[in-house]
Protein backbone atom coordinates (compact mmCIF):
# COMPACT_ATOMS: atom_id res chain seq x y z
CA UNK A 1 0.00 0.00 0.00
CA UNK A 2 1.02 3.66 -0.57
CA UNK A 3 -0.20 7.08 0.41
CA UNK A 4 0.80 10.58 -0.57
CA UNK A 5 -1.30 13.40 0.50
CA UNK A 6 -2.12 16.35 3.41
CA UNK A 7 -1.89 13.83 6.31
CA UNK A 8 1.12 11.66 7.74
CA UNK A 9 1.63 8.47 5.94
CA UNK A 10 2.15 5.71 8.22
CA UNK A 11 -0.71 5.46 10.07
CA UNK A 12 -3.05 5.39 7.10
CA UNK A 13 -0.55 2.68 6.04
CA UNK A 14 -0.36 0.70 9.31
CA UNK A 15 -4.43 0.58 8.99
CA UNK A 16 -4.73 -0.21 5.29
CA UNK A 17 -1.90 -3.24 5.43
CA UNK A 18 -4.20 -5.29 8.64
CA UNK A 19 -6.74 -5.06 5.75
CA UNK A 20 -4.44 -6.64 3.34
CA UNK A 21 -3.19 -9.25 5.72
CA UNK A 22 -5.27 -11.64 3.84
CA UNK A 23 -2.90 -11.45 1.36
CA UNK A 24 -0.46 -12.87 3.19
CA UNK A 25 1.08 -12.21 6.50
CA UNK A 26 4.39 -13.68 7.53
CA UNK A 27 6.33 -9.97 8.32
CA UNK A 28 5.44 -6.15 6.88
CA UNK A 29 7.43 -3.18 6.74
CA UNK A 30 6.87 0.83 6.19
CA UNK A 31 8.81 3.93 4.69
CA UNK A 32 8.02 7.26 4.93
CA UNK A 33 10.05 10.32 3.49
CA UNK A 34 10.72 12.17 6.92
CA UNK A 35 14.34 13.25 7.22
CA UNK A 36 15.18 10.94 4.16
CA UNK A 37 13.80 7.48 4.06
CA UNK A 38 12.66 6.12 7.62
CA UNK A 39 12.07 2.80 7.87
CA UNK A 40 10.62 0.03 10.34
CA UNK A 41 9.84 -3.51 9.07
CA UNK A 42 9.59 -6.92 11.06
CA UNK A 43 8.64 -10.57 10.96
CA UNK A 44 4.92 -11.27 11.92
CA UNK A 45 1.68 -10.20 11.37
CA UNK A 46 1.42 -6.27 11.55
CA UNK A 47 -2.00 -7.04 13.44
CA UNK A 48 -0.41 -9.26 15.87
CA UNK A 49 2.34 -6.66 16.12
CA UNK A 50 3.67 -4.33 19.03
CA UNK A 51 6.15 -2.37 16.50
CA UNK A 52 3.14 -0.35 15.13
CA UNK A 53 5.34 1.45 12.49
CA UNK A 54 2.81 4.12 13.06
CA UNK A 55 5.82 6.26 14.49
CA UNK A 56 7.09 6.97 11.30
CA UNK A 57 6.93 10.63 10.06
CA UNK A 58 6.47 11.99 6.55
CA UNK A 59 3.43 12.89 4.30
CA UNK A 60 4.42 10.13 1.76
CA UNK A 61 4.78 6.59 2.45
CA UNK A 62 4.82 2.88 1.23
CA UNK A 63 3.92 0.04 3.08
CA UNK A 64 3.84 -4.51 2.65
CA UNK A 65 2.41 -7.36 4.05
CA UNK A 66 4.13 -10.41 2.48
CA UNK A 67 4.00 -13.77 1.66
CA UNK A 68 7.22 -15.31 1.45
CA UNK A 69 8.46 -15.93 -2.08
CA UNK A 70 12.34 -15.83 -1.85
CA UNK A 71 13.98 -15.44 1.41
CA UNK A 72 12.13 -16.82 4.82
CA UNK A 73 10.51 -14.41 6.56
CA UNK A 74 12.21 -12.18 8.80
CA UNK A 75 12.79 -8.25 9.95
CA UNK A 76 15.56 -8.04 6.67
CA UNK A 77 13.53 -9.85 4.12
CA UNK A 78 10.49 -7.81 4.97
CA UNK A 79 9.89 -5.08 2.35
CA UNK A 80 10.42 -2.19 2.02
CA UNK A 81 13.84 -2.82 0.55
CA UNK A 82 16.02 0.57 -0.44
CA UNK A 83 19.11 0.92 -2.42
CA UNK A 84 22.65 1.16 -1.60
CA UNK A 85 22.21 4.88 -0.33
CA UNK A 86 19.13 4.72 1.54
CA UNK A 87 17.76 6.72 -0.86
CA UNK A 88 14.96 5.12 -2.61
CA UNK A 89 12.77 2.43 -1.10
CA UNK A 90 9.97 -0.44 -2.71
CA UNK A 91 7.38 -2.72 -2.27
CA UNK A 92 6.54 -5.67 -4.39
CA UNK A 93 4.42 -8.30 -5.19
CA UNK A 94 5.01 -10.86 -7.32
CA UNK A 95 8.02 -12.73 -8.56
CA UNK A 96 10.89 -11.03 -10.19
CA UNK A 97 12.09 -14.21 -12.28
CA UNK A 98 15.16 -13.09 -13.80
CA UNK A 99 16.05 -11.50 -10.03
CA UNK A 100 19.67 -13.87 -9.98
CA UNK A 101 21.30 -13.21 -13.26
CA UNK A 102 20.67 -9.34 -12.24
CA UNK A 103 21.81 -9.91 -8.97
CA UNK A 104 24.46 -11.50 -10.31
CA UNK A 105 25.64 -8.11 -12.40
CA UNK A 106 24.81 -5.59 -9.93
CA UNK A 107 27.17 -7.28 -7.53
CA UNK A 108 29.66 -7.58 -9.90
CA UNK A 109 29.16 -3.53 -10.61
CA UNK A 110 29.83 -3.10 -6.80
CA UNK A 111 26.37 -3.34 -5.43
CA UNK A 112 25.56 -4.54 -1.88
CA UNK A 113 22.65 -6.28 -1.29
CA UNK A 114 21.14 -7.01 2.41
CA UNK A 115 18.35 -9.63 1.68
CA UNK A 116 17.63 -13.04 -0.20
CA UNK A 117 14.49 -11.75 -1.48
CA UNK A 118 14.24 -10.83 -5.55
CA UNK A 119 12.66 -7.21 -5.18
CA UNK A 120 15.89 -6.06 -3.75
CA UNK A 121 17.33 -6.04 -7.27
CA UNK A 122 15.08 -3.37 -8.21
CA UNK A 123 16.13 -0.73 -5.73
CA UNK A 124 19.73 -1.36 -6.74
CA UNK A 125 18.50 -1.13 -10.20
CA UNK A 126 16.80 2.13 -10.05
CA UNK A 127 19.96 3.23 -8.19
CA UNK A 128 21.59 3.41 -11.02
CA UNK A 129 18.75 4.80 -13.24
CA UNK A 130 18.55 7.31 -10.84
CA UNK A 131 21.98 8.12 -11.41
CA UNK A 132 21.96 9.46 -14.98
CA UNK A 133 18.07 10.10 -15.52
CA UNK A 134 18.48 11.97 -12.46
CA UNK A 135 14.14 11.80 -12.35
CA UNK A 136 12.05 9.17 -10.61
CA UNK A 137 9.60 7.92 -13.52
CA UNK A 138 12.15 7.96 -15.96
CA UNK A 139 14.62 5.49 -13.59
CA UNK A 140 11.71 3.36 -13.27
CA UNK A 141 10.93 3.60 -16.85
CA UNK A 142 14.28 2.56 -18.03
CA UNK A 143 14.11 -0.58 -15.36
CA UNK A 144 10.94 -1.86 -15.16
CA UNK A 145 11.76 -3.67 -19.08
CA UNK A 146 14.56 -5.33 -17.62
CA UNK A 147 12.15 -7.14 -15.42
CA UNK A 148 11.22 -10.88 -16.35
CA UNK A 149 8.03 -11.87 -14.21
CA UNK A 150 5.01 -10.18 -12.45
CA UNK A 151 5.26 -7.52 -10.21
CA UNK A 152 3.05 -4.31 -8.43
CA UNK A 153 5.56 -2.14 -7.57
CA UNK A 154 5.47 1.25 -5.46
CA UNK A 155 8.86 3.47 -5.26
CA UNK A 156 9.64 6.53 -3.31
CA UNK A 157 12.59 8.51 -3.36
CA UNK A 158 14.42 10.86 -0.84
CA UNK A 159 13.54 14.47 -1.60
CA UNK A 160 10.74 13.74 -4.10
CA UNK A 161 7.47 14.27 -3.43
CA UNK A 162 5.93 11.58 -5.86
CA UNK A 163 5.16 7.83 -5.70
CA UNK A 164 6.24 5.72 -8.60
CA UNK A 165 3.61 2.83 -9.31
CA UNK A 166 4.50 0.38 -11.78
CA UNK A 167 2.10 -2.73 -12.75
CA UNK A 168 2.84 -6.09 -14.86
CA UNK A 169 0.82 -9.10 -14.05
CA UNK A 170 -0.08 -8.57 -10.31
CA UNK A 171 -3.16 -6.29 -9.37
CA UNK A 172 -2.45 -2.53 -8.92
CA UNK A 173 -5.22 0.03 -8.00
CA UNK A 174 -5.54 3.66 -6.96
CA UNK A 175 -7.61 5.70 -4.87
CA UNK A 176 -8.23 9.09 -5.84
CA UNK A 177 -9.05 11.56 -2.86
CA UNK A 178 -9.11 14.88 -2.07
CA UNK A 179 -5.77 16.10 -2.47
CA UNK A 180 -4.28 12.56 -1.25
CA UNK A 181 -3.69 9.49 -3.27
CA UNK A 182 -4.07 6.06 -2.44
CA UNK A 183 -2.11 2.55 -4.43
CA UNK A 184 -3.02 -0.61 -2.99
CA UNK A 185 -3.28 -4.17 -4.20
CA UNK A 186 -6.86 -4.20 -3.76
CA UNK A 187 -9.85 -1.16 -2.42
CA UNK A 188 -10.12 -3.50 0.23
CA UNK A 189 -7.53 -0.91 2.37
CA UNK A 190 -8.98 2.40 0.56
CA UNK A 191 -12.41 2.00 0.46
CA UNK A 192 -12.22 3.69 4.09
CA UNK A 193 -11.19 6.87 2.15
CA UNK A 194 -12.22 6.79 -1.21
CA UNK A 195 -14.45 4.87 -3.74
CA UNK A 196 -12.69 6.43 -6.79
CA UNK A 197 -10.70 3.73 -8.48
CA UNK A 198 -8.14 3.89 -11.44
CA UNK A 199 -7.47 0.07 -11.95
CA UNK A 200 -3.43 0.03 -13.39
CA UNK A 201 -3.31 -2.14 -16.55
CA UNK A 202 -0.35 -4.07 -16.98
CA UNK A 203 2.95 -2.15 -18.64
CA UNK A 204 1.24 1.00 -16.71
CA UNK A 205 4.14 3.11 -15.23
CA UNK A 206 2.15 5.51 -12.97
CA UNK A 207 3.29 8.92 -11.37
CA UNK A 208 1.60 10.27 -8.21
CA UNK A 209 1.22 13.58 -6.43
CA UNK A 210 -0.99 14.22 -3.89
CA UNK A 211 -3.09 16.03 -7.05
CA UNK A 212 -2.01 14.49 -9.92
CA UNK A 213 -1.43 11.02 -11.57
CA UNK A 214 -0.18 10.90 -14.80
CA UNK A 215 -0.05 7.14 -16.34
CA UNK A 216 2.53 5.87 -18.93
CA UNK A 217 2.57 2.74 -20.94
CA UNK A 218 5.82 2.22 -22.28
CA UNK A 219 6.51 5.89 -23.79
CA UNK A 220 3.29 6.54 -24.57
CA UNK A 221 0.80 8.66 -21.70
CA UNK A 222 -2.16 7.03 -21.09
CA UNK A 223 -5.96 7.64 -19.48
CA UNK A 224 -7.34 5.42 -17.40
CA UNK A 225 -10.79 5.67 -16.34
CA UNK A 226 -11.71 6.75 -12.83
CA UNK A 227 -14.25 3.92 -11.82
CA UNK A 228 -16.64 4.18 -8.79
CA UNK A 229 -16.78 0.93 -6.74
CA UNK A 230 -19.86 -0.44 -5.35
CA UNK A 231 -18.51 -2.66 -2.30
CA UNK A 232 -19.64 -0.65 0.84
CA UNK A 233 -17.02 -0.33 3.89
CA UNK A 234 -19.29 -2.56 5.86
CA UNK A 235 -18.98 -5.04 3.22
CA UNK A 236 -14.90 -5.62 4.36
CA UNK A 237 -15.93 -5.55 8.06
CA UNK A 238 -16.77 -8.75 10.04
CA UNK A 239 -20.34 -7.29 10.48
CA UNK A 240 -20.93 -8.79 14.35
CA UNK A 241 -19.52 -12.50 13.11
CA UNK A 242 -16.34 -14.38 14.70
CA UNK A 243 -14.74 -14.66 11.76
CA UNK A 244 -14.79 -13.39 7.94
CA UNK A 245 -15.63 -16.81 7.28
CA UNK A 246 -18.54 -17.13 9.16
CA UNK A 247 -19.43 -13.93 7.48
CA UNK A 248 -19.41 -15.14 4.44
CA UNK A 249 -20.95 -18.35 5.07
CA UNK A 250 -23.76 -16.46 6.22
CA UNK A 251 -23.96 -14.33 2.94
CA UNK A 252 -24.30 -17.39 0.44
CA UNK A 253 -27.83 -17.21 0.36
CA UNK A 254 -27.52 -13.45 -1.24
CA UNK A 255 -24.14 -14.72 -3.23
CA UNK A 256 -26.25 -17.40 -4.69
CA UNK A 257 -29.15 -15.17 -5.50
CA UNK A 258 -26.92 -11.99 -6.87
CA UNK A 259 -24.74 -14.30 -8.74
CA UNK A 260 -27.84 -16.80 -10.27
CA UNK A 261 -28.96 -13.13 -11.42
CA UNK A 262 -25.81 -11.52 -12.52
CA UNK A 263 -26.19 -13.28 -15.99
CA UNK A 264 -28.94 -13.82 -18.57
CA UNK A 265 -29.22 -15.91 -21.51
CA UNK A 266 -28.14 -12.33 -23.15
CA UNK A 267 -24.90 -11.93 -21.46
CA UNK A 268 -23.59 -15.24 -21.63
CA UNK A 269 -20.93 -15.02 -24.50
CA UNK A 270 -22.14 -16.44 -27.46
CA UNK A 271 -19.37 -19.22 -28.09
CA UNK A 272 -19.89 -20.60 -24.54
CA UNK A 273 -23.81 -20.84 -25.24
CA UNK A 274 -23.42 -23.98 -27.68
CA UNK A 275 -19.96 -25.34 -27.38
CA UNK A 276 -18.32 -28.43 -29.05
CA UNK A 277 -16.51 -29.30 -26.00
CA UNK A 278 -15.35 -27.50 -22.85
CA UNK A 279 -12.10 -27.00 -21.16
CA UNK A 280 -11.96 -26.10 -17.37
CA UNK A 281 -8.79 -24.34 -15.23
CA UNK A 282 -8.73 -24.07 -12.35
CA UNK A 283 -6.44 -24.37 -8.86
CA UNK A 284 -8.39 -25.74 -5.17
CA UNK A 285 -12.06 -24.83 -4.68
CA UNK A 286 -11.94 -23.48 -8.13
CA UNK A 287 -11.24 -26.64 -9.47
CA UNK A 288 -13.55 -28.47 -7.40
CA UNK A 289 -16.34 -26.09 -8.72
CA UNK A 290 -15.17 -27.10 -12.27
CA UNK A 291 -15.20 -31.03 -11.56
CA UNK A 292 -19.01 -30.34 -10.25
CA UNK A 293 -19.52 -28.64 -13.53
CA UNK A 294 -18.30 -31.05 -15.42
CA UNK A 295 -20.58 -33.65 -13.92
CA UNK A 296 -23.48 -31.62 -14.36
CA UNK A 297 -22.76 -30.38 -17.61
CA UNK A 298 -21.62 -33.95 -19.14
CA UNK A 299 -25.15 -35.49 -17.48
CA UNK A 300 -27.46 -32.75 -18.42
CA UNK A 301 -25.94 -31.54 -22.22
CA UNK A 302 -24.01 -34.50 -22.96
CA UNK A 303 -21.05 -32.17 -23.85
CA UNK A 304 -17.65 -33.63 -23.22
CA UNK A 305 -15.91 -31.21 -20.25
CA UNK A 306 -12.10 -31.38 -19.67
CA UNK A 307 -10.93 -29.98 -16.33
CA UNK A 308 -7.11 -30.05 -15.66
CA UNK A 309 -5.36 -28.03 -12.38
CA UNK A 310 -3.97 -25.08 -13.82
CA UNK A 311 -0.87 -25.79 -12.84
CA UNK A 312 -0.22 -28.47 -14.65
CA UNK A 313 -2.17 -27.41 -17.73
CA UNK A 314 0.81 -24.48 -18.53
CA UNK A 315 3.52 -27.10 -18.90
CA UNK A 316 1.57 -30.88 -19.74
CA UNK A 317 -1.42 -29.35 -21.81
CA UNK A 318 -2.99 -31.52 -24.29
CA UNK A 319 -4.03 -30.30 -27.87
CA UNK A 320 -7.04 -27.46 -27.09
CA UNK A 321 -9.76 -26.15 -28.86
CA UNK A 322 -12.79 -24.37 -28.32
CA UNK A 323 -13.64 -23.01 -25.12
CA UNK A 324 -11.30 -22.58 -22.14
CA UNK A 325 -12.85 -20.98 -18.79
CA UNK A 326 -10.72 -19.88 -16.18
CA UNK A 327 -12.18 -19.73 -12.59
CA UNK A 328 -10.78 -17.67 -10.07
CA UNK A 329 -12.11 -16.01 -7.28
CA UNK A 330 -9.30 -13.27 -7.15
CA UNK A 331 -8.79 -13.69 -10.34
CA UNK A 332 -5.16 -13.32 -9.41
CA UNK A 333 -3.66 -16.93 -9.34
CA UNK A 334 -0.91 -17.06 -11.46
CA UNK A 335 -0.95 -20.29 -12.10
CA UNK A 336 -4.52 -19.92 -13.43
CA UNK A 337 -3.56 -16.72 -15.30
CA UNK A 338 -0.55 -18.54 -17.06
CA UNK A 339 -2.96 -21.81 -18.33
CA UNK A 340 -5.41 -19.07 -19.63
CA UNK A 341 -2.17 -17.26 -21.30
CA UNK A 342 -1.68 -20.61 -22.86
CA UNK A 343 -5.08 -21.27 -23.96
CA UNK A 344 -4.94 -18.12 -26.15
CA UNK A 345 -1.59 -18.97 -27.61
CA UNK A 346 -3.85 -22.24 -28.56
CA UNK A 347 -6.30 -19.70 -29.98
CA UNK A 348 -8.65 -20.62 -27.89
CA UNK A 349 -11.74 -18.52 -26.83
CA UNK A 350 -11.10 -17.80 -23.17
CA UNK A 351 -13.52 -17.29 -20.63
CA UNK A 352 -12.91 -15.93 -17.33
CA UNK A 353 -15.33 -16.44 -14.31
CA UNK A 354 -14.13 -14.25 -11.34
CA UNK A 355 -14.90 -12.39 -8.31
CA UNK A 356 -12.49 -9.11 -8.76
CA UNK A 357 -13.64 -6.28 -10.96
CA UNK A 358 -10.53 -5.10 -12.35
CA UNK A 359 -8.38 -8.88 -12.17
CA UNK A 360 -5.58 -9.61 -14.42
CA UNK A 361 -7.94 -13.10 -15.40
CA UNK A 362 -10.80 -10.62 -16.43
CA UNK A 363 -8.32 -8.75 -18.29
CA UNK A 364 -6.95 -11.05 -20.43
CA UNK A 365 -9.78 -13.49 -21.33
CA UNK A 366 -12.06 -13.14 -24.23
CA UNK A 367 -14.91 -12.87 -22.18
CA UNK A 368 -15.42 -12.88 -18.24
CA UNK A 369 -18.42 -13.27 -16.11
CA UNK A 370 -18.52 -11.71 -12.61
CA UNK A 371 -19.60 -13.03 -9.47
CA UNK A 372 -20.51 -10.43 -7.70
CA UNK A 373 -20.03 -12.45 -4.49
CA UNK A 374 -18.41 -9.21 -3.14
CA UNK A 375 -15.33 -9.25 -1.36
CA UNK A 376 -13.70 -12.74 0.21
CA UNK A 377 -11.47 -11.86 3.47
CA UNK A 378 -10.84 -15.13 4.69
CA UNK A 379 -8.57 -17.33 3.05
CA UNK A 380 -11.00 -20.00 2.89
CA UNK A 381 -13.09 -20.17 -0.07
CA UNK A 382 -16.84 -20.03 0.66
CA UNK A 383 -19.49 -17.53 -0.88
CA UNK A 384 -17.61 -17.21 -3.60
CA UNK A 385 -17.22 -21.13 -4.26
CA UNK A 386 -21.49 -21.07 -4.71
CA UNK A 387 -21.39 -18.09 -6.51
CA UNK A 388 -19.26 -19.85 -9.12
CA UNK A 389 -21.59 -22.75 -8.86
CA UNK A 390 -24.32 -20.01 -9.57
CA UNK A 391 -22.88 -19.28 -12.63
CA UNK A 392 -21.97 -22.49 -13.73
CA UNK A 393 -24.88 -23.81 -13.37
CA UNK A 394 -26.83 -21.10 -15.29
CA UNK A 395 -24.62 -21.29 -17.97
CA UNK A 396 -25.57 -25.31 -17.76
CA UNK A 397 -29.41 -24.19 -17.98
CA UNK A 398 -28.64 -21.59 -20.83
CA UNK A 399 -26.81 -24.09 -23.02
CA UNK A 400 -29.50 -26.29 -22.03
CA UNK A 401 -33.34 -25.48 -22.88
CA UNK A 402 -33.86 -23.48 -19.36
CA UNK A 403 -35.02 -26.50 -17.35
CA UNK A 404 -33.50 -25.26 -14.74
CA UNK A 405 -34.39 -21.52 -14.03
CA UNK A 406 -37.30 -21.98 -11.23
CA UNK A 407 -34.39 -23.94 -9.14
CA UNK A 408 -31.87 -21.53 -9.99
CA UNK A 409 -33.96 -18.36 -8.72
CA UNK A 410 -35.17 -20.41 -5.61
CA UNK A 411 -32.13 -22.31 -4.74
CA UNK A 412 -31.02 -19.88 -2.01
CA UNK A 413 -33.99 -20.98 0.21
CA UNK A 414 -32.38 -24.03 0.92
CA UNK A 415 -29.10 -22.51 1.65
CA UNK A 416 -30.64 -20.61 4.02
CA UNK A 417 -32.04 -23.31 5.84
CA UNK A 418 -28.79 -25.69 6.50
CA UNK A 419 -27.12 -22.56 7.96
CA UNK A 420 -29.12 -23.20 10.57
CA UNK A 421 -28.08 -26.81 11.18
CA UNK A 422 -26.56 -28.12 14.74
CA UNK A 423 -23.23 -30.05 13.92
CA UNK A 424 -21.84 -30.43 17.41
CA UNK A 425 -21.91 -34.44 17.19
CA UNK A 426 -19.93 -34.20 14.09
CA UNK A 427 -17.25 -31.45 14.95
CA UNK A 428 -17.11 -33.64 18.24
CA UNK A 429 -16.17 -36.76 15.81
CA UNK A 430 -13.61 -34.51 14.04
CA UNK A 431 -12.24 -32.90 16.50
CA UNK A 432 -10.56 -35.28 17.88
CA UNK A 433 -9.76 -37.45 14.41
CA UNK A 434 -6.30 -38.43 12.93
CA UNK A 435 -7.99 -38.30 9.62
CA UNK A 436 -10.63 -37.53 8.43
CA UNK A 437 -12.25 -39.15 4.92
CA UNK A 438 -14.87 -37.56 2.43
CA UNK A 439 -16.50 -39.57 0.67
CA UNK A 440 -19.25 -39.21 -2.57
CA UNK A 441 -20.66 -40.43 -6.00
CA UNK A 442 -21.17 -37.99 -8.96
CA UNK A 443 -21.00 -34.54 -8.47
CA UNK A 444 -20.66 -35.23 -4.64
CA UNK A 445 -17.53 -36.50 -5.41
CA UNK A 446 -15.94 -33.15 -5.71
CA UNK A 447 -18.44 -31.81 -3.11
CA UNK A 448 -15.94 -34.50 -0.70
CA UNK A 449 -12.82 -33.08 -2.06
CA UNK A 450 -14.03 -29.78 -1.41
CA UNK A 451 -14.83 -30.30 2.49
CA UNK A 452 -11.76 -32.51 2.92
CA UNK A 453 -10.20 -28.89 1.26
CA UNK A 454 -11.66 -26.96 3.99
CA UNK A 455 -11.47 -29.49 6.90
CA UNK A 456 -7.91 -29.22 5.92
CA UNK A 457 -6.57 -25.91 5.26
CA UNK A 458 -8.26 -24.35 8.74
CA UNK A 459 -9.00 -27.06 11.25
CA UNK A 460 -5.28 -28.67 10.45
CA UNK A 461 -6.84 -32.11 10.43
CA UNK A 462 -5.46 -34.10 7.82
CA UNK A 463 -8.58 -35.03 4.96
CA UNK A 464 -9.52 -36.41 2.17
CA UNK A 465 -12.38 -36.63 -0.49
CA UNK A 466 -12.56 -39.41 -2.64
CA UNK A 467 -14.96 -41.12 -4.81
CA UNK A 468 -16.82 -43.47 -2.52
CA UNK A 469 -16.19 -46.45 -4.46
CA UNK A 470 -12.69 -46.37 -4.25
CA UNK A 471 -11.96 -46.38 -0.75
CA UNK A 472 -12.18 -50.07 -0.83
CA UNK A 473 -8.93 -50.02 -3.35
CA UNK A 474 -6.58 -49.38 -0.56
CA UNK A 475 -7.72 -46.23 2.04
CA UNK A 476 -9.70 -49.20 3.77
CA UNK A 477 -6.48 -49.82 5.00
CA UNK A 478 -6.74 -46.43 6.89
CA UNK A 479 -9.82 -46.73 8.36
CA UNK A 480 -9.98 -47.26 12.26
CA UNK A 481 -12.24 -45.57 14.82
CA UNK A 482 -9.91 -42.27 14.61
CA UNK A 483 -10.55 -42.00 11.05
CA UNK A 484 -14.59 -40.60 10.81
CA UNK A 485 -15.68 -41.09 7.20
CA UNK A 486 -18.30 -38.35 5.88
CA UNK A 487 -20.36 -39.74 3.50
CA UNK A 488 -23.17 -37.98 1.42
CA UNK A 489 -25.65 -40.51 0.23
CA UNK A 490 -28.29 -38.77 -1.79
CA UNK A 491 -30.93 -40.35 -3.62
CA UNK A 492 -30.77 -41.59 -7.22
CA UNK A 493 -28.88 -44.35 -9.07
CA UNK A 494 -26.03 -44.64 -6.44
CA UNK A 495 -27.73 -44.56 -3.43
CA UNK A 496 -27.89 -48.68 -3.30
CA UNK A 497 -24.38 -49.04 -3.71
CA UNK A 498 -23.49 -46.19 -1.53
CA UNK A 499 -25.22 -47.54 1.55
CA UNK A 500 -23.00 -50.89 0.84
CA UNK A 501 -20.23 -48.62 0.85
CA UNK A 502 -20.77 -47.12 4.31
CA UNK A 503 -21.68 -50.33 5.88
CA UNK A 504 -18.25 -51.62 4.33
CA UNK A 505 -16.77 -48.67 5.98
CA UNK A 506 -18.75 -49.25 9.16
CA UNK A 507 -17.18 -52.90 9.72
CA UNK A 508 -13.31 -51.67 9.88
CA UNK A 509 -14.56 -49.67 12.86
CA UNK A 510 -14.78 -46.28 10.39
CA UNK A 511 -17.55 -43.53 12.58
CA UNK A 512 -19.60 -42.80 9.51
CA UNK A 513 -21.69 -39.22 9.63
CA UNK A 514 -23.99 -39.03 6.85
CA UNK A 515 -25.16 -36.27 4.86
CA UNK A 516 -28.42 -37.31 3.55
CA UNK A 517 -31.83 -36.36 2.10
CA UNK A 518 -33.96 -35.73 5.39
CA UNK A 519 -36.28 -38.72 6.63
CA UNK A 520 -34.46 -41.05 5.14
CA UNK A 521 -34.41 -43.80 7.55
CA UNK A 522 -32.48 -46.35 6.03
CA UNK A 523 -29.28 -44.48 5.87
CA UNK A 524 -30.03 -42.57 9.41
CA UNK A 525 -30.42 -46.40 10.80
CA UNK A 526 -26.85 -47.53 9.54
CA UNK A 527 -24.60 -44.21 10.40
CA UNK A 528 -23.30 -42.86 13.87
CA UNK A 529 -24.48 -39.19 12.88
CA UNK A 530 -27.02 -38.74 10.16
CA UNK A 531 -27.33 -35.02 8.60
CA UNK A 532 -30.60 -34.18 6.93
CA UNK A 533 -30.90 -32.27 3.92
CA UNK A 534 -33.57 -30.71 2.25
CA UNK A 535 -35.71 -32.12 -0.04
CA UNK A 536 -34.52 -30.23 -3.35
CA UNK A 537 -33.31 -30.35 -6.63
CA UNK A 538 -29.68 -32.35 -7.48
CA UNK A 539 -28.24 -29.21 -8.27
CA UNK A 540 -29.71 -27.65 -5.09
CA UNK A 541 -28.32 -30.57 -2.69
CA UNK A 542 -24.78 -30.04 -4.08
CA UNK A 543 -24.93 -26.35 -2.67
CA UNK A 544 -26.68 -27.74 0.52
CA UNK A 545 -23.98 -30.44 1.23
CA UNK A 546 -21.28 -27.99 0.58
CA UNK A 547 -22.37 -25.68 2.82
CA UNK A 548 -22.86 -27.87 5.25
CA UNK A 549 -19.11 -29.31 5.03
CA UNK A 550 -18.13 -25.65 5.21
CA UNK A 551 -19.46 -25.46 8.45
CA UNK A 552 -18.47 -28.76 9.82
CA UNK A 553 -15.05 -27.25 9.12
CA UNK A 554 -15.50 -24.08 10.42
CA UNK A 555 -16.95 -25.29 13.94
CA UNK A 556 -13.92 -28.12 14.06
CA UNK A 557 -11.76 -25.40 13.50
CA UNK A 558 -12.99 -23.14 16.00
CA UNK A 559 -13.44 -26.02 17.99
CA UNK A 560 -9.48 -26.61 17.84
CA UNK A 561 -8.86 -22.60 18.72
CA UNK A 562 -7.23 -22.29 14.98
CA UNK A 563 -6.94 -18.77 13.16
CA UNK A 564 -9.73 -19.37 10.34
CA UNK A 565 -9.41 -16.40 8.51
CA UNK A 566 -5.66 -16.45 8.21
CA UNK A 567 -4.86 -20.37 8.54
CA UNK A 568 -0.91 -20.99 9.09
CA UNK A 569 1.70 -21.15 5.85
CA UNK A 570 -1.59 -19.75 3.36
CA UNK A 571 -2.79 -16.31 1.50
CA UNK A 572 -5.84 -15.40 -0.42
CA UNK A 573 -4.43 -14.94 -3.48
CA UNK A 574 -1.71 -17.00 -4.40
CA UNK A 575 -0.03 -15.07 -6.88
CA UNK A 576 3.33 -16.89 -7.89
CA UNK A 577 3.59 -20.46 -9.16
C1 LIG B 1 -9.81 -22.45 -1.09
O1 LIG B 1 -10.45 -22.42 0.17
C2 LIG B 1 -8.37 -21.99 -1.01
N1 LIG B 1 -8.31 -20.69 -0.44
C3 LIG B 1 -7.63 -22.12 -2.33
O2 LIG B 1 -7.62 -23.49 -2.68
C4 LIG B 1 -8.22 -21.32 -3.51
O3 LIG B 1 -9.45 -21.88 -3.92
C5 LIG B 1 -7.22 -21.41 -4.69
O4 LIG B 1 -6.00 -20.82 -4.29
C6 LIG B 1 -7.73 -20.73 -5.97
O5 LIG B 1 -7.94 -19.36 -5.72
P1 LIG B 1 -8.72 -18.50 -6.84
O6 LIG B 1 -10.12 -19.02 -6.90
O7 LIG B 1 -8.64 -17.09 -6.35
O8 LIG B 1 -8.01 -18.68 -8.14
Amino acid sequence: MGYIGRREAAPIIVEGLKKLEYRGYDSFGIATIGNGIELDKHQGRISDSSHSAGHLKGKIGIGHTRWATHGVPNDINAHPHTDCLNQIAIVHNGIIENYADLKRELILRGHTFRSETDTEVAAHLIEEAYESEKDLLSAVQNVVPKLKGSFALLIISKGVDQIIAARYASPLVLGVGDGEFFAASDMTPILDYTERAIYLEDGDIACITPVTVEIFNGKNQVQRPVELVDWSIEDTRKGGFAHYMLKEIYEQPQAFYNSVRAITRETIPAPIRNPESVTVVACGSSYHAGLIFKYLLEDSCAIPVRLDFASEFKYFSPPIKGVVIGISQSGETADTLSALKQAKGHNCTTLAIVNVLGSTISRIADFTLFMRAGPEISVAATKSFIAQLAILMQIIDFIGDGEYEEVLLSGHRAIEEVLLMDLSGAVELCRNANSIFFVGRGPFYPVSLEGSLKMKEISYIHAEGYAAGELKHGPFALLSKETPVVAICMPGETYGVMISNIKEMKARGAPVIALGEQGDLELSDVVDIFIPLPETHPFIQVLTSVVVLQLLAYHTAVALNRDVDKPKNLAKSVTVE
